[in-house]
């Protein structure tokens, strides 16, 4: 036997041999003469038969000491085993402990989540954390590839910045040097020169809103996914929208099965995902809602509750176009036919989870820019650059943002955005 570590992960290729692993204790059983390990090392979940007849004494008093989370080096015989959802099992010939923890804070009882919170670092370690994470790296690979592979090139645009780009009541503001600087609440306004430049591009990066929303879909600090391209109306973005998503979930659902089932989600709900997806315009929206016991006047907003209504209606995402300009952003380009809406959709989440991408077609026109900043009352210096955009070789240009968390939330099947990201930052808590 060699002295390298063999991965959990690895065991299938080891069969009949004796491997050693690094691993912690989960959980162990014990009925005098066989004690059972559930070990696990970061890839992986195996259990590890101790038999007392088979091993030295010392190894049988090893096993008797460990606790939850004590950490070891294990070696033994890789089997192969039907009944473990693994489908293999560790005949331990040895134990090695590296440290005997004592008073884990976790327990297999029922925790608060305020009080998983205050231990997120160790509740990452539990299968159903490791799943979400796991998914969570399978849909950022996804992402990237779909965009790698149609034409896009990918752009960083800064984190710090002198200005707004999705109003002003949400900002985190610092210093910079002698400056005021704020925390970007979306690259956007940065990946419209860089799609000037290069034609398809896309950011993939941490966005930050001070907002003193505490629901199950808002975080301080969260990911956004930020196409933008060049010669692209808002029709030919929601085509790419609906192939883009379908994507992702698809490759979770092909990659991430055993991950799905630990989380218990319903694969047949993320299979039905495939383009196209239904679209209703605002209007349809409000007519929809106040049919379904809804009070919605025209101009006003949907909030969480109007959005899963709709959602209902549909096994996937739905894009809602056209909404108003009055409550959407400055940059949103005015539909040509009826001004007073713009070229623009939201996507909603099935299940109600909400929404997950805010896009449109943005104002090319020079003057109708000059003449929105003068509406929403934004300094004209501080975005000069940005009309600079629309005076030299201005073109029609469409972009999206996709929120990364209500992302993984959907597709995990998670109750909160606070699961989907390995340390949040949530209204009220910045530890650890
Ligand atoms: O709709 P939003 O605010 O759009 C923008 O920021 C545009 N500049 C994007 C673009 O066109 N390039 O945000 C986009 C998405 C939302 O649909 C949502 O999924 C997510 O970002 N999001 C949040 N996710 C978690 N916590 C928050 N506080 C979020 N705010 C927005
Ligand atoms: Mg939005």
């Amino acid at each position: 036997m060699s002295d390298s570590l063999v991965t959990i992960r690895e065991v299938s290729g080891h069969v009949g041999q004796s491997v050693r692993i690094g691993a912690w204790l989960q959980r162990k059983r014990s009925s005098g003469k066989i004690a059972f390990l559930q070990l696990r090392d970061g890839t992986g979940f195996i259990q590890g038969v101790v038999a007392k007849t088979e091993v030295s004494e010392d190894t049988w008093e090893q096993a008797g000491k460990l606790t939850q989370e004590s950490s070891l080096y294990v070696t033994g015989l890789v089997k192969e085993e039907p009944r473990s959802p693994s489908g293999y099992e560790l005949v331990v010939e040895g134990i090695e402990i590296i440290q005997v923890t004592q008073d884990y804070p976790i327990t297999p009882k029922e925790h608060g989540v305020d009080f998983l919170m205050d231990h997120r670092h160790l509740w990452l370690r539990s299968p159903k954390q490791r799943a979400v994470l796991t998914i969570r790296a399978e849909i950022k690979r996804a992402v990237n590839e779909y965009f790698d592979t149609n034409g896009f090139t990918q752009v960083d645009p800064p984190i710090l910045t002198p200005t707004s780009a999705e109003g002003t009541t949400n900002l985190f503001h610092t210093k910079y040097f002698d400056e005021d600087a704020y925390l970007t609440q979306s690259g956007q306004l940065y990946m419209e020169a860089a799609a000037m430049a290069l034609g398809k591009v896309y950011s993939f990066g941490p966005t930050f809103r001070a907002e003193k929303s505490k629901t199950r879909r808002h975080l301080i600090e969260f990911w956004m996914i930020e196409p933008e391209m060049a010669f692209v109306d808002l029709e030919q973005s929601l085509r790419i929208q609906e192939q883009f998503v379908a994507h992702v979930v698809q490759s979770v659902v092909q990659n991430c099965r055993p991950e799905l089932t630990t989380l218990e989600r319903d694969i047949s709900k993320l299979e039905a995902i495939q383009a196209p997806f239904p679209r209703i315009t605002y209007d349809e929206a409000i007519e929809f809602l106040n049919q379904n016991g809804f009070e919605v006047p025209w101009g006003e907003d949907f909030g969480a509750p109007h959005e899963t209504a709709i959602a209902q209606a549909h096994d996937r995402p739905v894009f809602i176009t056209h909404y108003p300009a009055s409550i959407k952003s400055f940059y949103m380009k005015p539909d040509p036919n009826r001004p007073e809406v713009v070229l623009c959709a939201d996507m909603i989440a099935p299940e109600g989870y909400g929404e997950i991408i805010g896009g449109s077609q943005r104002i090319d026109d020079p003057e109708l820019m000059a003449q929105r900043f003068e509406e929403h009352k934004l300094p004209l210096e501080a975005y000069q650059w940005y009309m600079d955009l629309r005076t030299y070789g201005t073109v029609p240009h469409s972009g999206f943002g996709l929120g990364l968390e209500r992302t993984v939330a959907w597709i995990c099947g998670l109750e909160h955005v606070r699961e989907t990201i390995a340390f949040p930052r949530t209204l009220y808590r910045l530890y650890p």
